[in-house]
């Protein structure tokens, strides 16, 4: 069985793909932390992200997978790294990056075709996994989806404000539907679900019942 789960940042898309994964007994992939790492290379070797072919070969002669569902970079851990507010700044423009959609495409068609799984993301249900066998596309109002990343964070007076949090994550959204290769979009055949209202359980059973066909 394969699943594809997209949509803007904060929409729940990995929260409730975890849930959704451990009740059906299938495996779950963020490909965004994939991109992430691929961020987090270019800030650790001080990467100009405007030298796409510079980029490219970091990436090239990286290796990002996952072990025990953690995402790793040549060898290293770095599930706290990835979430850094660095990464959350660059990682659209460095995932814009033709090149670099190519290699995580191919990378997560791999994962795909080996193993049942439910991949969140931007462009599984339009460019990996345009077969799926189920689609969703969850959403939610920018106000609240910028007010969960903000309960999400630790300490937040040492980051940064509800309203740059709100504006960062427009800015990602703008150049997320915008870019010319595997934008955010709505896969045609997607089930929509906005979020904003609803609590995480009553989107897991909403998607649950879709795929039970009831
Ligand atoms: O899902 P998450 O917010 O961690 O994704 C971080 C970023 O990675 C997105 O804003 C987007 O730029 C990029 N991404 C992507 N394609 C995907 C998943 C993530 O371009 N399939």
């Amino acid at each position: 069985m394969k699943i594809a789960v997209d949509g803007p940042a904060g929409a729940g898309k990995s929260t409730i793909s975890k849930i959704l994964a451990k009740k059906l007994g299938i495996n779950y992939l963020d490909t965004g932390a994939m991109y992430r790492a691929a961020t987090y290379k270019t800030i650790k070797e001080s990467i100009d992200p405007e030298n796409e072919e510079a980029v490219v070969k970091a990436v090239e002669n990286s290796d990002i997978y996952f072990k025990d569902n953690e995402i790793y970079l040549d060898g290293e851990n770095v599930k706290i790294q990835i979430r850094s507010p660095q990464v959350n700044r660059l990682v659209s423009v460095i995932s814009k990056i033709d090149e670099i959609r190519k290699i995580m495409v191919a990378k997560q068609k791999k994962i795909s075709e080996s193993s049942d799984v439910i991949m969140d993301g931007r462009d599984i249900g339009t460019v990996v996994m345009p077969d799926a066998d189920y689609k969703f596309y969850l959403d939610a109002s920018i106000e609240i989806r910028a007010k969960r990343r903000f309960e999400e964070m630790d300490d937040k007076s040492a980051m940064m404000s509800f309203e740059s949090l709100k504006k960062e994550i427009a800015k990602r959204d703008e150049e997320d539907k915008n870019r010319k290769t595997g934008p955010l979009k709505v896969a045609e055949d997607a089930v929509v679900i906005d979020t904003s209202g609803l609590e995480i359980d009553q989107v897991v059973e909403l998607m649950a019942k879709k795929i039970k066909g009831e």
